[in-house]
């Protein structure tokens, strides 16, 4: 069985760029033919420390937000919120107090847990249990604040995709708070809190809850975990210890105007509502023919293990290929993509039943990446084009892109000089 692996252990992001000289884009081209590396992280080891730390691992390190730092919590909480202020110098000013405010407050959740800043706090008893929360901006924010020169160009809209059927309340947003945890009290009143400590400031605009299996239930928590739709989800993705992982997910950015992102990394958010009974009415062999891989192994048709490379050439005895030419993983491949590479991370959400009886459950689709316009974009553009064999069960109803800076000096958001005063 494989081992989730994501925990960064390789060399630090200079070094990377150092050995693998110009990078970037060139690096991403050649991951492509790296491509099978595979996901996630080495709970094993971690395995006790992941249920309950006595503090938050995610203020430890500089360099990678803290979302990147720790291993996929199981609870995590998105929200994004809307400056009240209109525009120009107003919009400044009040972008600075609520990004001061929670870089001051983060610091202290992540080292203390919010018992020791808010008394009578629901975590009291509660260890921080990996706490990590990471901060986003959107373009729109910097545009109205008069930072619009300091916009990377990797910020550029996502298109509209023909399958798109967005809804404007779960999209977008000037900021985001990611915050993930192995215990949902601690989850939920971490956000309370930091939005409560803004409310002059910001208007929330969406929030959105999700989950992954505990590793208290798992049989293997090691494992990579399941989508609610059953499939093995999280299986190719770049391994933090690949010196690809550097060029593939963290921002480069050498301009002095951009440097505030150097290191960073883009966050592609999709709300993707699942047609669950749609999906449990099709018979199993039809289900793993939608993605191109087994349902009880996660192995790719025609292999035997979860970390065997897909054979998009292997055709069956009636000359058909055995992983469909509309399969999810053949036209995410990224050599159907032009080598494009994110890292991925889902997380399940169930919010019951909505009036008209129709089930609200998915998957909080996070995509981490270097550069959206040459990781999510194609990838998406392709599934879109290609007519993904799983777009009928799926519905793409929100989606947001942000900005997310590196943590210097321990401070989760070091760019103080974005927004000056
Ligand atoms: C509800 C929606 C989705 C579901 C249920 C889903 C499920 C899966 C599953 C089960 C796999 C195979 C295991 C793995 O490698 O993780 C996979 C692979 C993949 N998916 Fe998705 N996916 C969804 C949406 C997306 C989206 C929106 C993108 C990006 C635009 C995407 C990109 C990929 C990529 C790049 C791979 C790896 C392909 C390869 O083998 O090289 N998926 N997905």
């Amino acid at each position: 069985m494989r081992r989730r692996t994501d925990q960064p252990h390789g060399p630090s992001r200079r070094n990377l760029l150092t050995a693998t000289g110009a990078a970037g884009l060139a690096g991403l081209a050649a991951g492509a033919g790296a491509g099978h590396a595979v996901a996630e992280h080495r709970l094993g080891q971690e395995h006790g420390h992941a249920l309950a730390p006595a503090r938050s691992r995610a203020g430890d390190r500089d360099g990678m937000p803290p979302a990147l730092l720790s291993p996929t919590p199981s609870q995590v909480q998105m929200v994004a919120v809307d400056l009240r202020a209109e525009a120009g110098g107003r919009t400044r000013e009040a972008a600075r107090r609520v990004l001061r405010t929670w870089s001051r407050e983060i610091g202290a959740l992540h080292e203390h847990g919010l018992h020791t800043r808010v008394e009578g706090a629901p975590t009291q008893g509660l260890f921080p249990a990996s706490l990590g929360i990471t901060l986003g901006l959107g373009a729109p924010l910097l545009d109205r604040a008069g930072a619009g020169d300091r916009i990377p160009p990797h910020m550029e809209e996502i298109p509209a995709f023909a399958t798109d059927r967005l809804e404007p309340g779960w999209c977008g947003g000037d900021l985001l708070l990611h915050v993930g945890a192995e215990d949902p009290v601690v989850v939920s009143s971490a956000v309370g809190h930091l939005v409560g400590a803004v409310a002059g400031d910001v208007r929330p605009r969406w929030s959105l809850s999700g989950f992954q299996r505990s590793a208290a239930a798992a049989d293997d928590p090691a494992a990579t975990p399941r989508n609610l739709m059953g499939q093995i989800d999280g299986t190719v993705n770049p391994h933090a210890s690949d010196p690809l992982f550097g060029p593939q997910v963290l921002a480069a950015h050498p301009e002095p105007s951009l440097a505030w992102m150097d290191g960073g990394t883009y966050l592609v958010v999709r709300r993707i509502r699942m047609l669950l009974d749609d999906w449990y009415s099709l018979d199993p062999a039809d289900r793993e023919a939608v993605i191109g891989r087994r349902l009880s192994s996660g192995a790719p048709l025609g292999g035997v293990a979860e970390d065997d490379r897909p054979d998009l050439a292997a055709t069956g005895e009636d000359g058909a290929p055995v992983i469909p030419r509309d399969a999810h993983i053949r036209l995410a491949a990224p050599g159907n993509t032009l080598g494009a590479r994110m890292l991925r991370r889902g997380f399940n959400y169930d919010l019951g039943w909505d009036t008209a009886g129709r089930r609200q459950a998915g998957l909080v689709f996070t995509a981490w990446q270097a550069d959206p316009r040459t990781g999510f974009t194609p990838v998406q553009r392709a599934l879109d084009e290609g007519g993904d064999a799983l777009h009928p069960f799926v519905r793409h109803e929100g989606s947001a892109l942000f900005a997310v800076p590196p943590v210097r000096d321990g401070d989760p958001w070091a760019a103080h000089d974005l927004f000056p005063g």
